[in-house]
């Protein structure tokens, strides 16, 4: 009997290709690049296989009329069109919590880069400027307010993390959330008002689609700092650039963009910004533990087993 087809829509990790094709038939993104192949084994692709960035439309759903399970390696999954999958009966899964601690990692770790600028520090002694004179002076963190976008698990991750640092911290959500402690502001702007470092954790997708906007910013003023490691489409970007060339905010740290893996170059040749790609997860421990959940999800679904992680929409 041959094993069940499943479509990879994105660039996956090897050792999940490895797993994958050990207990599946695997068609590696022939819908983009082999549209004669993907007719032909289209109507038998019982699962899908994306990432946090991927594209699974209502469109490729469609086309497949055997489809029973998409499995995203990812937390985020703006890319999937949800309502469309459960509208077939189709579940949708992904990788949470497994990635909270490298996220929230990321996200001090740019927030401290930015305030304190070590790339460009970095940059200074290699140029060998430091025979030169002292570097220039920068932002303290420690006791600095800061803003949380966002307030799910790695949300909460970022503010455990950010207590240690003594920070004052606040966020904002669609609602207050339970049995969190920090304040809570109804919106992005009056959050970013109170804050020195405005953290986005928030997930992508039409509901957050230019969230931090140039009010937003603003906001946060020129002796504030933006840091985004949730998707780049929750910030206006050309917003972004026009707020750091105009000093409108003090400097930023990236981690995603609109139109990865594309960056503006207005953004790569500023000053007071720090640029990363897309690596919140990208450590070996974690993406082998969003490897192997990925994997789990997809075998439980095929031996008829629930569901270790499915998306609620
Ligand atoms: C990607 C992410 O999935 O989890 C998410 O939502 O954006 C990332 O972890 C990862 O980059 C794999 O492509």
């Amino acid at each position: 009997m041959s094993l069940p087809d499943v479509l990879v829509v994105a660039p996956l990790m090897p050792f999940l290709m490895e797993a994958l094709r050990g207990r599946f038939t695997v068609h590696d993104r022939i819908h983009a690049s082999d549209p004669a192949a993907f007719a032909a084994v289209a109507p038998r692709i019982r699962g899908v296989v994306a990432n946090g960035e991927a594209k699974v439309p209502r469109e490729l759903i469609a086309q497949l009329p055997a489809l029973e399970v998409i499995t995203v390696f990812g937390v985020g999954y703006d890319g999937v069109d949800v309502a469309a999958a459960h509208e077939r009966g189709v579940p949708v899964t992904n990788t949470p919590d497994v990635l909270n601690d490298d996220v929230a990692d990321l996200a001090i770790g740019l927030l401290i880069s930015v305030a304190r600028r070590i790339p460009q520090a970095d940059r200074f002694v290699r140029a060998g400027e430091w025979t030169s004179g002292p570097f220039t002076l920068s932002r303290k963190v420690s006791g600095a307010k800061l803003g949380i976008v966002g307030m799910g698990r790695i949300g909460q991750a970022i503010a455990h993390r950010a207590t240690a640092f003594g920070m004052q911290i606040a966020y904002t959500a669609r609602s207050p959330r339970a049995g969190v402690g920090y304040g809570y502001h109804p919106d992005a702007v009056s959050l970013a008002a109170a804050s020195d470092f405005l953290v986005v954790i928030t997930p992508g997708g039409a509901g957050t689609l230019g969230m931090i906007d140039a009010d937003v910013l603003k906001a946060l003023g020129p002796d504030g700092y933006l840091v985004n490691v949730a998707r780049g489409t929750v910030v206006d970007q050309p917003a972004l650039v026009d707020a750091l060339q105009g000093g409108i905010i003090a400097g930023a740290a990236l981690d995603v963009f609109v139109g990865e893996p594309n960056v503006p170059e207005s953004l790569r040749n500023m000053p007071n910004v720090v640029l990363t790609p897309h690596i919140g997860s990208g450590t070996r421990q974690t993406r082998e533990a969003m490897a192997r959940l990925t994997f789990d999800n997809l075998c439980a679904h095929f031996a008829g087993q629930p569901l270790l992680t499915p998306v609620d929409a």
